[in-house]
């Protein structure tokens, strides 16, 4: 195992009415507050009003910018920056999901940076300084609730980066399961989904003696396993909405990745298809992960797909060991199917055409090699659009 540093500063607070927590929190903390949303969900299904009467129990004055898209826009980010320096906001609340805490975070470090806000997605420059963002989660899938990261779309040029630092994970985030009651039943799914390919880019590593991660791991991955099939189907299973809630925190919070080289390279596709097409995030990564399993096996690489057949679908191992390996991919693949999940880019409204475009677009911010589980060529990169049309 590497050497590794952790620090998950964010204080969570898990269940059923925590919402109570929020005046507490924010009197000790805010003086000026922003509230991030999303469309309408936050404001249809009551959270806001939850949310806002603790913010008035506070008699902190607030503002309001809803409208965040998924699959976030830079100019809400860059309106946002621009409400906070004009109403010298000192603390911003998130109320979604990754979409709405994403835009929170951009938004906190662009106010306090006098260039443009994009350069820390290009890495032109570094956040050395942020507001303080917190979280009411509406919606379990990106992990955006207790770590430092962000992903934020540019429509203009079609690009979508992802930017990550410790100075931006939440000082706290309240998961309350019954937020997520109304989320339908395609974004449960996408959310399952999202949290699994966390795990496998975490898990998916050449780095030895990491069983402590490994099997943090794997019982996460039976945790949706089990319970995603159930949080779909059924909207009020109270027990199912919080497995997959608090699995999808503990999937991205740093605790299964450390101490290893992770890999990235199904995200770093799919943020290119996104880009251009507004697909679901979870929905592409559908599409993404098996076929990349599919390229990637090979002697190098097949014992790690025994291990996670045998530890996590109970395939049993056979002589002829690339045989087990892709049953166990079959597997992996049709339990994203049995969740509603599109299997090809052609079944999201694909263009043949842009194919070569969004591969080259995936390697361009890398480089060299994009993963480390298997390093991926660019040729193999354009292997893998092909393949997953
Ligand atoms: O816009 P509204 O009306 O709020 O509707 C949203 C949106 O349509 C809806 N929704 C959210 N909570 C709901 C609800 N509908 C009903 N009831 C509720 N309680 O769900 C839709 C999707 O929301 P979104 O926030 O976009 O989903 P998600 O949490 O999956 O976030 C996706 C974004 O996160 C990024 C993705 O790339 C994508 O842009 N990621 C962020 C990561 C991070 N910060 O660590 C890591 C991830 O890998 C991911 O890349
Ligand atoms: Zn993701």
């Amino acid at each position: 195992m590497e050497n590794f540093n952790l620090h998950i500063s964010t204080k969570i607070y898990f269940g059923k009415g925590q919402i109570t927590a929020l005046a507490g929190e924010l009197k000790a903390r805010a003086r000026r507050l922003l509230i991030v949303s999303g469309r309408n969900s936050a404001r249809k299904y009551g959270i806001l009003k939850d949310v806002i009467g603790q913010v008035k129990k506070t008699k902190i004055p607030f503002w309001e910018l809803s409208g965040i898209y998924p699959n976030p826009h830079l100019d809400d980010v860059y309106e946002g920056i621009r409400l906070c320096r004009q109403e010298k906001i000192d603390f911003i609340l998130a109320v979604g999901g990754g979409s709405v805490i994403d835009s929170a975070k951009a938004i906190a470090c662009g106010v306090k940076y006098s260039g443009d806000v994009w350069d820390f997605f290009t890495r032109r420059a570094q956040v050395e300084d942020a507001l303080p963002v917190a979280a009411v989660l509406t919606l379990a899938a990106a992990g955006s609730e207790m770590n430092g990261n962000m992903v934020i779309t540019r429509t203009d040029t079609a690009q979508k980066l992802a930017l990550g630092t410790e100075i931006l994970r939440p000082v706290f985030s309240i998961l309350d399961p019954v937020y997520t009651y109304s989320v339908p039943a395609y974004h449960i799914a996408c959310g399952v989904v999202d949290i699994m390919v966390h795990i496998f880019e975490q898990y998916f590593s050449q780095d030895k003696a990491t069983e402590v991660q490994d099997r943090l791991a794997e019982g996460l991955m039976k945790i949706c396993i089990e319970h995603g099939p159930r949080a779909v189907a059924t909207p009020k299973d109270y027990d199912s909405r919080a497995q997959i809630m608090w699995a999808g925190s503990l999937a991205l919070c740093g605790l299964i990745g450390k101490g290893k080289k992770t890999d990235w390279a199904t995200h770093y596709m799919e943020h290119e298809l996104s880009a251009i097409y507004d697909v679901t995030h979870g929905a592409g990564l559908a599409i993404f992960s098996p076929v990349w399993m599919e390229h990637v096996l090979n002697a190098k690489t097949v014992d790690k797909f025994i291990e996670y057949g045998r530890r996590v679908w109970d395939v049993p191992s056979q002589n002829d060991t690339f045989k087990t390996a892709r049953k166990t991919i079959a597997k992996t693949r049709s339990f994203f199917s049995s969740l509603g999940m599109p299997a090809r880019l052609r079944d999201v409204g694909v263009k043949k055409e842009d194919l070569i475009k969004m591969a080259e677009k995936a390697c361009r911010h890398w480089g060299g090699n994009l993963g480390a589980f298997y390093p991926l060529k660019k040729k193999d990169v354009k292997e893998i659009f092909y393949a997953a049309f």
